[in-house]
């Protein structure tokens, strides 16, 4: 493999490869504005130039210097380069380049959003002069209002279009544009045009600077006090990697997360805005029995005894028809069938209602927006297989009911963003036992005999498997809000309610193990993505006493 030397480590690199890649896969820093991988390169930021030092094939092959600094960006490496971004002549380059692109920036840093984030800041401090010679008026550039999702301030902006190049060449929607010349050079929307596409907010991401803001987490939070939990899309089939951001238990932002098989570097603003369901008003928070007044607070533990209690009396009355989500995870799929098959040999196994929207929508840069909205009616199958040789489907399920099957109690799990029930569902099920495990009050809550309080995907950590059968680790972001739990743990207090034992505590590596054991479910054991770990990166801040 031929290698270049940068900034003295010698590299290895795949032929056609760029300065800049090469040195980002070998973790060696050169600043960078312009240049995104995901993007064509266009080269116009000019922060990462380098001193390139190159073989002369007529002189013996002794390494001399070219002339100019290259942009590591759009350089192609040689062999036997070698490459110096510390060179006196490279931070010189680097220092004027701060300085210019921080000419007309308002430096308004502690009312910013990037803040923290924020390319310009950290590069200020790494590469900048700390100085700028400019004294006359800045330019004052307006606040524009691009579409639905985003923000421009084009104050902060530097001009480096990777946000004109998304729509041009991700989404193919062009909605985005640089307007006018020198001094006055503005982005702007195509006019009569908003930047509203599946994608859109996207740019937020790409902005490496505070120029393109998030109007959903617009002065909601300073970035440093947000955690980053490593998740799965839990809304759609794609399996989209995503980053939920955090505080204090409360969900502030979702973003994608790198994955170049499956998303590369974006998810769909349907992704990225969906978690609003987990702090919904209308979630179920309590357990609740009919029969009972309804639990206060304080009661949450007989709430729960009160409902398992009830559970276990209909789980042994006769047929169950256990009809699992495709929105739960494999290892609640997993636990609520093993359950279910401990307490009665009588069980029908459904998958709920897969819901559809529209089409599937293929992008230019090949990315896809699923129609199927839900993330793991592939996992729940697989998993319901091995106790039922006949998993029926929601439409089968549904049948049954209307033709007078004698299921004695319905166990039904939902955990959509919105109200599933519909009210030919609600006339089949006729004057059976409901045992509702749910996220959202529905049509079916008042009807329920037992209502149990489930968590959401991001309180809650398990697999999905993709619309291309990829199986998907998450993790669990924040806590249950309130009394709701997982429909796992929930599956596993009713198994210990029912033996008289203390509940066993959720596990989800556990439960792939047991999964893998006992129903030969290996692929859980082995073909399992797991998020990348970080490792995290020690603060140079300095605490100061004031
Ligand atoms: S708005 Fe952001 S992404 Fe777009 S050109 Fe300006 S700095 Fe670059
Ligand atoms: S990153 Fe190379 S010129 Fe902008």
């Amino acid at each position: 493999m031929p290698s270049i030397t940068i900034d003295g480590k010698v590299c290895e690199y795949e032929p056609g490869q760029i300065i800049l890649q090469i040195a980002l896969d070998n973790e060696i820093e050169i600043p960078h504005y312009c240049y995104h991988p995901g993007l064509s390169i266009v080269a116009n930021c000019r922060i990462c130039l380098a001193e390139v030092w190159a073989p002369n094939p007529r002189n013996d092959n002794k390494l001399e210097p070219i002339p100019k600094l290259l942009p590591t960006c759009q350089t192609t490496a040689g062999e036997g380069q070698v490459v110096y971004t510390d060179s006196p002549k490279a931070i010189a380059n680097q220092r004027l380049v701060m300085e210019y692109l921080l000419i007309n920036h308002p430096v308004d840093c502690p009312v910013c959003d990037q803040a923290g984030e924020c390319y310009l800041q950290d590069y200020s401090y790494q590469y900048g002069r700390g100085v700028s010679r400019f004294r006359e008026q800045k330019l004052k550039q307006p606040k524009k209002d691009l579409g639905p999702n985003v923000l421009l301030y084009m104050d902060r902006c530097i001009m480096c279009t990777r946000c004109v190049r998304f729509t041009r060449e991700v989404t193919g929607t062009n909605e985005l544009i640089v307007d006018g010349r020198a001094a006055n050079t503005q982005i702007d929307i195509f006019p009569g045009m908003a930047l509203d596409n599946e994608l859109s907010a996207n740019v937020i991401d790409l902005c490496p600077v505070g120029a393109l803001l998030d109007k959903d987490f617009l002065f909601q939070q300073r970035v440093w006090f947000l955690s980053k939990t490593p998740s799965i899309d839990g809304l759609t089939c794609s399996g989209d990697n995503i980053s939920v951001e955090h505080n204090g238990g409360r969900i502030y932002r979702v973003r994608p997360r790198t994955n170049l098989e499956i998303n590369q570097w974006w998810i769909t603003d349907e992704v990225r805005y969906g978690w609003k369901v987990v702090h919904d008003d209308s979630r179920l928070t309590m357990p609740a029995v009919r029969g009972e007044e309804p639990f206060e607070p304080a009661e949450a533990p007989l709430a729960w005894e009160a409902a398992y209690a009830r559970t276990g009396e209909a789980l042994a009355a006769g047929h169950v028809g256990l009809m699992v989500s495709p929105m739960l995870s494999c290892e609640d799929a997993y636990l609520l069938a093993r359950l279910v098959a401990e307490q009665t040999e009588q069980m029908t196994l459904a998958v709920g209602p897969v819901p559809r929207v529209g089409e599937d929508k293929t992008f230019p840069s090949g990315f896809t927006a699923y129609a199927e909205k839900a993330p793991n009616a592939r996992g729940v199958r697989r998993v319901l297989e091995k106790f039922s040789a006949n998993v029926i489907d929601y439409n089968t399920f549904v049948r049954r009911l209307s033709g007078g099957t004698d299921f004695a109690t319905l166990v039904l799990t939902g955990n959509y963003p919105s109200d599933w029930v519909t009210d030919d569902f609600l006339a089949a099920i006729d004057s059976r036992t409901v045992i509702l495990i749910d996220t959202l009050v529905t049509k079916l809550t008042d009807r329920a005999e037992v209502v149990i309080p489930a968590a959401t995907w991001t309180e809650k950590s398990g697999t999905f498997e993709n619309v291309n059968n990829r199986l998907q680790a998450f993790e669990r972001a924040i806590t249950p809000i309130d009394f709701c739990k997982g429909e796992a743990q929930i599956a596993l207090d009713l198994t210990a309610a029912q033996a008289g034992e203390t509940p066993t505590i959720y596990n989800p590596v556990a439960t792939r193990q047991e999964m893998a054991d006992v129903h030969d479910l290996k692929e859980f054991l082995t073909g399992v993505h797991l998020p990348a770990v970080t490792a995290l990166i020690e603060s140079d801040m300095q605490i100061v006493d004031v």
